[in-house]
């Protein structure tokens, strides 16, 4: 009883001392508000002691000893390692790293428009090809680091209310060595896999990400998430088969749904593509003056 008591006041002590190191280390408080709880890693909506008006998120990673706990530490590790090495205004960018006793911790900006899914149905073609250009400038810059993503997802694209997004969670990501592109782990999310991560032989992880890429796409278009859709079919053929689609859309959506990834769309030729489309080129112009495509 009394080992009971003292175990659970130990508890509470250590809660109590993760939140006032966070707030001492970090310079941020709780904001009430929950973004994202999934255990062992949690997203809580955070404000500035100094300045509440300014808000932030904090991505927690519980420490566990158990595989799920093994495999979030692993995430975690690779995600700070990797967003270390990035700077790129459409990639989330972190504030700062913690390890506290009970968990460890990402500080970043705080995207007030929420993620890509939870907009679907109220998106319009204007913003979401302006959606899908900016996605362009992010993973050329992530082509050229000769990063892989893994996991491109609706759930993995932060919105601001101005129609700024960002890519985020590198927790699967992997910096692959000069001149290579091929990988063999198979990670990510079932729907936004390519044809060939079912093969047990190494595939190209930047033509897999495009393939990604245009399943987003595809759900931007039908404003749809893929995940509640679960297609019976490949998703090609069923863009083949919707008449409703316009040609450009539909020939974008082929090039980067294409079963083949050798004839898979790359990113440039995505990027050289949307250029020659009078209906892009005068989104694509900015970002290329900008040095960001
Ligand atoms: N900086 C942020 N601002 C606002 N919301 C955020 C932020 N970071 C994360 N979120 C919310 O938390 C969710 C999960 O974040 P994230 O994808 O980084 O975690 P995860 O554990 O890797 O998730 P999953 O396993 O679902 O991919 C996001 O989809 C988003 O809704
Ligand atoms: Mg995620």
């Amino acid at each position: 009883m009394i080992f009971r008591a003292f175990g659970l006041v130990f508890f509470l002590l250590i809660h109590m001392m993760s939140k006032a190191l966070v707030a001492h280390l970090l310079g941020v408080e709780y904001d009430n508000k929950v973004l994202m709880d999934r255990y062992p890693t949690k997203v809580l909506r955070m404000k500035k002691s100094l300045d509440n008006s300014v808000k932030k998120a904090l991505k927690m990673v519980f420490k566990e000893d158990s595989a799920e706990g093994r495999k979030a530490l692993r995430h975690f590790v690779k995600e700070v390692n990797i967003l270390s090495k990035l700077n790129h205004p459409h990639i989330v960018i972190v504030d700062s790293v913690a390890t506290l006793p009970k968990f460890n911790c990402i500080l970043m900006p705080y995207y007030d428009g929420g993620n890509l899914t939870q907009i679907l149905p109220y998106l319009n073609w204007h913003v979401s090809d302006h959606y899908l250009v900016q996605l362009c400038s992010a993973l050329t810059y992530l082509r050229w680091k000769n990063i892989v993503h893994r996991d491109v997802k609706t759930d993995n694209v932060l919105l601001n209310t101005n129609h700024h997004i960002v890519l985020a969670d590198f927790g699967l990501s992997d910096v692959l060595p000069p001149g290579q592109s091929m990988i063999k782990h198979i990670k990510g999310t079932i729907y936004y896999m390519a044809p060939e991560q079912s093969n047990s032989v190494p595939y190209d992880g930047f033509k897999s990400d495009m393939f990604a890429l245009g399943v987003i796409l595809w759900c931007m278009i039908m404003r749809m998430d893929v995940i509640l859709f679960k297609p019976e079919q490949p998703l090609v053929e069923i863009v083949k088969s919707t008449t409703s689609l316009s040609p450009i859309d539909s020939n974008i959506l082929c090039g980067l749904l294409e079963m083949n990834p050798d004839e898979r769309w790359s990113i440039t030729t995505l990027v050289n593509s949307l250029s020659g489309f009078p209906r892009f080129a005068t989104k694509v112009q900015p970002f290329k003056e900008r040095g960001l495509l």
